[in-house]
């Protein structure tokens, strides 16, 4: 297994729509390879998910686990939301946006119909910080950051600051 370089905000490859994919690829071992790879790179983080797009692969799958104790390790491949259900805010935080962490309204409870890495269609209704999760990272898949909620002056905000921080790592 190998840890992956995460692109970092305001990396414009970020922006980049993610294309569906093909199921019959998910045989292909160099694919499992990279779920495995992106749940390494998510726990050593640390954090509790990871989308393509974030490592410059920009096809529709992400990986997510939101348990401490990194039990339940969950692949989404070419995920769609078919139902929401309520409103719920909660302090989101990102890979691609180290360090900076921000309220965001987002659907209660959701349902939620993908693939998984074995390409095996299933359905999940889910809630809480696993339904927070789904829709930032399907965010992700359609270019979108939990930046872009905010407004545009914290935008540049949060701009300044990792460039900052940027610098300050390059210096040491
Ligand atoms: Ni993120």
């Amino acid at each position: 297994m190998a840890q992956l370089p995460i692109l970092e905000f305001p990396d414009p490859r970020l922006r980049t729509k993610a294309v569906p994919v093909e199921a019959a690829r998910l045989a292909d071992p160099s694919f499992q390879q990279l779920f495995d790879d992106m749940f390494e790179t998510m726990y050593e983080a640390p954090g509790i998910g990871l989308a393509a797009s974030q490592i410059d692969v920009h096809q529709r799958f992400m990986v997510i686990d939101v348990t401490e104790d990194k039990i339940r390790p969950l692949v989404f491949v070419n995920p769609e939301i078919t139902a929401r259900q309520g409103e719920q805010v909660y302090q989101e935080g990102c890979l691609s946006v180290p360090n900076i962490f921000a309220d965001v309204t987002r659907s209660d409870m959701i349902t939620v119909q993908a693939l998984d890495r074995h390409g095996q269609p299933f359905t999940l209704e889910v809630d809480g910080v696993l339904a927070v999760c789904v829709q930032h990272e399907m965010d992700h898949l359609d270019g979108k950051l939990f930046v872009d909620y905010l407004s545009p002056l914290k935008r540049e905000m949060v701009r300044k600051k990792l460039a900052k921080a940027r610098k300050q790592a390059n210096a040491a």
